[in-house]
């Protein structure tokens, strides 16, 4: 067990890259807290398949601040952006480069659940506050949770439980999953065949291919054999703008849905393609409240193009940030105080109320949506404040 004390030295220690801070810089932390910009790092795909993601949770968070006077709980903010390409392999050192070199006091990152395990090595270690705005992978609120890690997204087992389930519901007896090899990929196939399974179908199997490839071809030939009543997918960005177009291209009479993101940001490139797909997520066109039509029109004037759940959930993370700084009125070394007030915080959040879970994961609701008319319409909400099993988190 380490005392606060003794993590802020080991903080400081890494911030300044050398043996020289000593205890005496300690008194001079509260004034140092309230005249410095907070470093804010922002680790996320901006080049790869997943860029316009990562575009869109940036102008998520820039507007939280731009709503705020250009302050969080009462400092300054100076972003230090890194491009994760979206490469689990460069995901340590580039998670380090923030700590350590640049010594952000907060980083908010990522999107690919495999860069997510990187990030989430280095700051369990430096105790860096970290938010994450997309990455789904179960361990980061589950068996490796920690109390300096919070999550304003959805684990990948959400929505794909959702789906599973509303598909039984609905009477489908036997379903497959087809997805990148990944933990994104994986987990939300293990969260399908769960939800499926309550809802009393039959899980068939599960087909991948490597990430980010798109050769679905072979793949796509055996649908047809499986004998299922459904496919169900997860593929997100500029690889299910592909995924959605081969499918329909191969003229395969299997109904397709998935995971929200198979269908979130990528309309305008699947087109006719799109039709008539359903899928679970956390959010949908035309969720008519004052909060999401304000969040809709501001996020159209800032990036010239529509919002989807990704710029919600940055612009989240943001809030859910700024809850916590106003809480501790800037000074972030008060860690027990901050964590707290974001534990506790009520989000008014585009997508209607979130809260966090005891791991640190946010509780909302789950909608089954239908693409009409270029839009994921919401047709129902299939689980209410569903939360995540958070099975073997200790905070
Ligand atoms: C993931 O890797 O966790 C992920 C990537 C894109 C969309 C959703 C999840």
């Amino acid at each position: 067990m380490t005392t606060p004390i003794q993590r802020l030295n080991r903080r400081a220690l890494i911030k300044a890259g050398a043996a020289t801070v000593a205890a005496s810089v300690i008194p001079t932390r509260w004034a140092i807290a309230q005249t410095k910009p907070l470093k804010v790092g922002l680790m996320l795909p901006y080049s790869g398949t997943f860029a316009q993601l990562g575009e869109n949770i940036t102008h998520g968070v820039e507007m939280v601040l731009a709503e705020k006077g250009g302050k969080l709980g009462g400092r300054e903010v100076q972003f230090v952006k890194l491009d994760d390409e979206s490469k689990p392999e460069l995901g340590p050192q580039n998670a380090e480069r923030l700590v350590k070199r640049d010594g952000v006091d907060v980083l908010i990152g990522t999107v690919h659940s495999g860069v997510q395990m990187g990030i989430h090595k280095v700051v369990k270690e430096s105790g860096t506050l970290t938010l994450v705005p997309n990455a789904g992978n179960a361990a980061v609120t589950r068996d490796l949770c920690a109390k300096n890690v919070f999550r304003t997204s959805f684990t990948n087992w959400q929505p794909a439980y959702a789906m599973g389930l509303a598909l039984g519901k609905k009477g489908v007896k036997k379903a497959s999953w087809i997805t990148w090899d990944y933990a994104a990929g994986t987990e939300s196939a293990e969260g399908f065949k769960q939800g499926l399974e309550a809802g009393g179908g039959q899980f068939v199997s599960l087909l991948t291919l490597k990430f980010p490839e798109t050769n679905f071809q072979p793949l796509l030939a055996q649908i047809q054999g499986l004998g299922v009543d459904a496919i169900g997918a997860f593929f997100s960005g500029g690889g299910a703008v592909q995924f959605v177009k081969d499918y329909a291209a191969a003229g395969i009479k299997v109904p397709l849905c998935g995971s929200g993101f198979l269908t979130e940001g990528t309309l305008g490139g699947q087109g006719a393609a799109a039709d008539g797909i359903e899928t679970a997520l956390h959010y949908g066109d035309g969720l008519d409240t004052p909060k999401n039509n304000a969040f809709r029109a501001a996020f159209k004037a800032k990036a010239n193009r529509e919002a989807d759940v990704f710029a919600v959930q940055g612009y989240d993370a943001a809030q859910l940030l700024a809850a916590g700084l106003e809480a501790v009125k800037g000074n972030i070394e008060d860690e027990k105080t901050l964590h707290a007030a974001m534990e506790k915080a009520k989000i008014d959040s585009p997508r209607g109320a979130i809260t966090m879970s005891p791991q640190h994961n946010v509780v909302q609701d789950i909608y089954l949506r239908k693409v009409t008319n270029g839009q994921n319409k919401i047709v129902s909400t299939i689980a209410a404040q569903l939360a995540d099993p958070g099975t073997g988190c200790k905070i």
